[in-house]
């Protein structure tokens, strides 16, 4: 990764300093800034969390917004770079302005620049969830102060949307405000693993909503193949919540983790064979199970196939890719997720609705996040660290 700054730049980012620094001050508790390398945030699964930052209220009189800011791009295929001068964007008259403080980090977004797709044009900015303060409010947006903490969830086909940029610009509806339970780390991770898991379930699986679930008199099965990736961690939550009974797909190491969340039975992987996994489910369902959830890749997507139900109804979504020439049996509907169409359909704030209410209910248990301190400069770090794949259930998120 380069680092471009200009001189310009450089005048720029010392007036941030200042007034950065300024804020410090006025800050009555010590916070602790320096720059440690990462942090896990222990006890986040009981509720919500306080940092000190978290109890400190930001007016935008305090953060004016510059002419030009830092941004972590992806200037061409496979490379990043810090840009200091990368413009502010523009707010459309339905569009609001956040500042970032939170960042959440996916496999996604570096799968994207390795692969090279979801990205329209060099430079572009990526990043698809974050929690800040709204610092700006278009001409027709009500609703929103500036100041106000709240989180949203992006597109990637608009750069001003982009998650690794100072300012952040997307349409008023898709900005949500941060429950009291939910800590404002927490917030910058509901935007794709909370509401993946909650859009597949009551959009795409067709699982009734829980404020509107009453009979859960029939046992129905929920597979999660990948059970203690962020994403299975809140859909296992939802789908108990809307009366499912839901079996994942673990290591050892993170069985209790989907107990704990209400998993009826958790499968451990290791040392066992696919055909042995696939048997032991459909033996502990019966070979009754009519939806399910792959957050693994294709070879798992295959197994969920062969585990569910051979006869009833059952809706799949393959959320980690399905093979082209998988063999789909008759009584299987796939679902294609579409996250977008949170973005681009405004009648699905239903979901972020429901979200708002569960989360509120103080229910859900947050996953445990490990935090990193740095800003832009250590996303690609934090990016490295999870593609080694073992963050066995944590959420990394980078402090802006
Ligand atoms: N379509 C969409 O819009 C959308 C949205 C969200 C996520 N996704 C996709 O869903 C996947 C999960 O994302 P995430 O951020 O939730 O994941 P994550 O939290 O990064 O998942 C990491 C966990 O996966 C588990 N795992 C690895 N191999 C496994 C296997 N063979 N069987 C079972 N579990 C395994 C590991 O835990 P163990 O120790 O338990 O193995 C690891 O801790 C990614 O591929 C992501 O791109 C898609």
């Amino acid at each position: 990764m380069t680092d471009v700054q200009s001189s310009h730049s450089l005048k720029t980012r010392n007036s941030w300093k200042t007034v950065r620094s300024l804020l410090r001050r006025i800050r009555s508790n010590p916070i602790k800034h320096q720059r440690r390398s990462s942090q896990v945030i222990e006890g986040v699964g009981k509720g919500s969390i306080s940092t000190s930052e978290g109890s400190v209220a930001l007016s935008v009189a305090e953060f004016p917004v510059p002419q030009v800011q830092k941004a972590l791009v992806v200037a061409r295929k496979g490379e990043y770079e810090i840009r200091h001068d990368f413009p502010i964007p523009t707010v459309g008259d339905d569009e609001v302005m956040i500042r970032s403080h939170y960042v959440g980090l996916n496999p996604i977004d570096w799968k994207s620049v390795d692969f090279n797709f979801c990205l329209p044009e060099f430079p572009w900015v990526t990043g698809r969830e974050m929690s800040g303060v709204v610092a700006q409010v278009g001409k027709n947006v009500s609703g929103y102060r500036e100041g106000e903490r709240v989180w949203t969830s992006t597109y990637y086909k608009d750069v001003r949307a982009g998650c690794f940029q100072e300012f952040v610009v997307v349409p008023s509806h898709t900005v949500l405000p941060i429950p009291s339970t939910v800590s404002f780390e927490a917030a910058s991770c509901l935007g794709v693993a909370a509401l993946t898991a909650g859009m597949s379930l009551w959009k795409w699986l067709g699982v009734p909503l829980p404020s509107a679930t009453t009979d859960t008199s029939e046992e129905q099965w929920l597979l999660i193949w990948g059970g203690s990736t962020v994403t299975g961690q809140f859909a296992t939550q939802f789908a108990v919540h809307s009366g499912l009974k839901v079996i994942t797909v673990n290591s050892s190491e993170t069985k209790a983790l989907s107990e704990a969340l209400g998993a009826s039975h958790v499968v451990v992987r290791d040392g066992k064979s696919n055909e042995a996994l696939v048997e032991e489910i459909r033996t502990i369902t019966s070979g009754r199970i009519t939806r399910a959830i792959d957050l693994v890749g294709t070879k798992t997507a295959a197994l969920a196939l062969d585990a569910v139900s051979t006869d009833a109804p059952v809706a799949f979504a393959p959320l980690a890719m399905m093979s082209g020439s998988q063999v789909v049996p008759e009584n299987v509907t796939v679902h294609t997720v579409e996250m977008k169409q949170f973005v681009l359909d405004k009648s699905n704030v239903c979901y972020t609705e429901e979200l708002g209410k569960l989360l509120g209910s103080g229910k859900v248990v947050l996953p445990e996040l490990h935090l990193i301190e740095g800003g832009l400069e250590v996303v690609q770090d934090g990016l490295d660290m999870l593609k080694k794949g073992n963050m066995k259930g944590k959420k990394l998120v980078v402090r802006m």
